[in-house]
């Protein structure tokens, strides 16, 4: 099977979740994400796991706002960068190569960051450190806002879950010790929005859109990519049904 990081299966999930997307939802989660910002104007936004770039370029183009988008993979970071240089936005977002755990920015210099599908590949272990470091690039009063998906205690329902988090490379939380482990770095009011009904309305358009449009997305995907793809989107609203994993929004600041 091909790697997540591969440029090709990057391209798929693209064409299954709209330009510039690696997860779920494409632009409308981009929109509930956005929505979460306290401040709308003058905004200093870091991206976390930025991928191919869309939610970047949707903050940019819709909100006063400079972006920067990080992200550990080469390949998403080229494909980012590539749609930037030709882009309408190039002068207020950048994308760069860097791994969150060890990147560094000043003291105070964002007004949110946000972590969209991006959380959960960081090891279990190393998640707290992760977000103190966060916590020093915030603002004060500075917002964290993520989109993640949660495991429950319950494995037994969530049959092949931990294969899919191995070829993700990520390791979840349940919703109570993501929140406790925010609380925990010092992040207040938290909010908590498990959003599993959408998550399933969501995905079942975006597999409906892709079986409409099989025959194009096989002229830049094998059909090997296509169906491995298709199928974690089976797994997962599997799971959800189950209620092994959840789809969950989080928003606390500084
Ligand atoms: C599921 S993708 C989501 C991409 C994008 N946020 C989206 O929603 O379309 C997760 C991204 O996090 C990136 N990532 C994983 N570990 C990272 C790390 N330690 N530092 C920066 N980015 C990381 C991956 O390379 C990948 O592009």
């Amino acid at each position: 099977m091909s790697d997540y990081y591969d440029r090709n299966p990057i391209l798929c999930r693209e064409v299954f979740y709209g330009e510039g997307y690696s997860s779920v939802g494409g632009e409308e989660v981009s929109k509930i994400l956005a929505g979460f910002l306290r401040k709308k104007s003058d905004l200093s936004i870091l991206d976390v796991g930025s991928g191919p770039g869309g939610f970047a370029f949707f903050i940019a183009r819709t909100l006063e706002a400079n972006v920067i988008g990080i992200d550990i993979s080469e390949n998403m970071v080229t494909l980012a960068q590539e749609r930037l240089a030709c882009s309408d936005v190039a002068q207020k977002v950048k994308f760069q190569l860097s791994n969150v755990e060890t990147v560094e920015f000043p003291a105070e210099c964002f007004d949110a960051v946000f972590w969209r599908s991006s959380l959960l590949h960081i090891p279990i272990r190393r998640k707290e450190g992760v977000l103190r470091r966060m916590m020093k690039w915030l603002k004060p009063g500075g917002q964290f806002i993520s989109m993640d998906l949660c495991s429950t205690n319950d494995v037994e329902d969530g049959q092949g879950f931990q294969q899919y988090l191995d070829y993700l490379h990520a390791e979840c939380l349940d919703v109570e010790s993501y929140e406790k482990l925010l609380k925990k770095v010092g992040l207040k009011e938290i909010f908590v929005k498990e959003d599993n009904n959408a998550y399933m309305r969501k995905t079942a358009e975006e597999i409906a859109d892709a079986d409409r449009r099989r025959s194009d997305i096989l002229k830049l995907v094998s059909e090997e990519t296509y169906q491995s793809t298709l199928q974690y989107w089976f797994d997962k609203r599997k799971w959800i049904e189950a209620r092994a994993i959840s789809h969950v929004y989080f928003v606390a600041h500084k």
